[in-house]
């Protein structure tokens, strides 16, 4: 089981080009649908909301969807991919629920009950026409392996996974997979390309482009892993607003923290242990960041505090 495109940032291109991979890495299925009702489970999900649902009849029958794999656990990237899907569902208004539905699946279903989930969707502000769901272990497992996204459900491996996003259209039997950690706008206008819904905005000519702003790395970090959950000075988001955070706290805890956020916190630390319990719903991910990066990142951090 292979989607036709590699996961993350190597599949772009290929879309952009308007190329869509085919679930099941099969020859073309371009007219009719060979990934319907013979090939989708229609296993019991709960939702959020306490409701049982079937996979198939009720999520996927005639629809677009938004799929991901997510964990509430998770201390790796699935924070800050939910906090983009929700940027992404802002984007796309009240589309959502109506042409598309999204939906994030937990792989971790025994912690996950869908109260656990309920207050994981509020935290992150998804809005309606989108669900979290839970269900059996192994019904899961076996979505997800007919998903093309089985690799993320090893729990000894699923912290380091390359989160991914499926889009797909029933009716067409057409899926791609996306990175589901870029850009919003980008996830945004990939997902109305992918269905069709293009023709609503007309195109801008390149000719129209101006020079791009200039935007100093650390500002591109902040913006792109720091900066759906975080602002610097504008209040807090789903984390805590950083503004002064680097005054206010020691500068090497600070760097460590940014770090490996998890490892601070497994080490029993106080300050740590203090802001997980106040946001205790969403935990700052462990974002995997360079050194040099967490550096740049802090000092445009500090820069923007000191610029209010
Ligand atoms: C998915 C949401 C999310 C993302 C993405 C995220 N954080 Fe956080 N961050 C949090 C949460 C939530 C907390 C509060 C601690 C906790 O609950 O784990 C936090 C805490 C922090 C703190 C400590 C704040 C304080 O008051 O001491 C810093 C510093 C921080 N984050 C920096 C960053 C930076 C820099 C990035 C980008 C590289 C980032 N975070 C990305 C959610 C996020």
């Amino acid at each position: 089981m292979r989607a036709a495109t590699r996961t993350g940032i190597a599949a772009l291109p290929a879309m952009l080009c308007g190329a869509a991979a085919v679930l099941g890495g099969a020859a073309s299925v371009a007219a009719g649908n060979s990934w319907g009702a013979d090939y989708f489970p229609n296993v019991p999900l709960t939702t959020h909301e306490g409701k049982v649902v079937r996979f198939y009849d009720d999520l996927l029958k005639g629809k677009a969807v938004a799929i991901n794999l997510i964990y509430t656990h998770c201390s790796a990237s699935c924070p800050l991919e939910t906090a983009k899907l929700a940027q992404v569902q802002r984007l796309l208004g009240d589309r959502v629920g109506k042409d598309v539905f999204f939906y994030s699946i937990s792989i971790d279903p025994s912690r996950d009950t869908p109260e656990v989930l309920k207050a994981y969707a509020q935290k992150f502000h998804a809005g309606p026409g989108w669900l979290f769901l839970t269900g059996k272990e192994q019904d899961i497992q076996l979505l997800s392996s007919k998903l093309g996204l089985s690799s993320l459900t090893d729990a000894a491996r699923r912290d380091g996974h390359l989160p991914s996003l499926m889009v797909g259209h029933e009716p067409t039997g057409q899926w791609m997979r996306n990175s589901a950690v870029d850009n919003p706008r980008f996830l945004a206008t990939i997902i109305g390309d992918f269905l069709g819904w293009r023709d609503e905005k007309p195109q801008r000519s390149y000719a129209d482009l101006r020079e791009l702003p200039k935007i100093d790395k650390g500002e591109y970090l902040f913006r792109s892993r720091c900066a759906a959950c975080h602002t610097v000075g504008k209040g807090d988001g789903i984390g805590p607003d950083l503004a002064g955070v680097t005054t206010r706290r020691d500068h090497c805890w600070v760097a460590r923290y940014v770090a490996e956020p998890d490892r601070v916190l497994a080490d029993g630390d106080p300050i740590a242990t203090e802001l997980f319990a106040r946001y205790k719903d969403v935990r700052m991910p462990n974002l995997s960041l360079a050194p040099d990066e967490v550096a740049v990142l802090l000092s445009y951090i500090e820069k923007q505090g000191r610029g209010r």
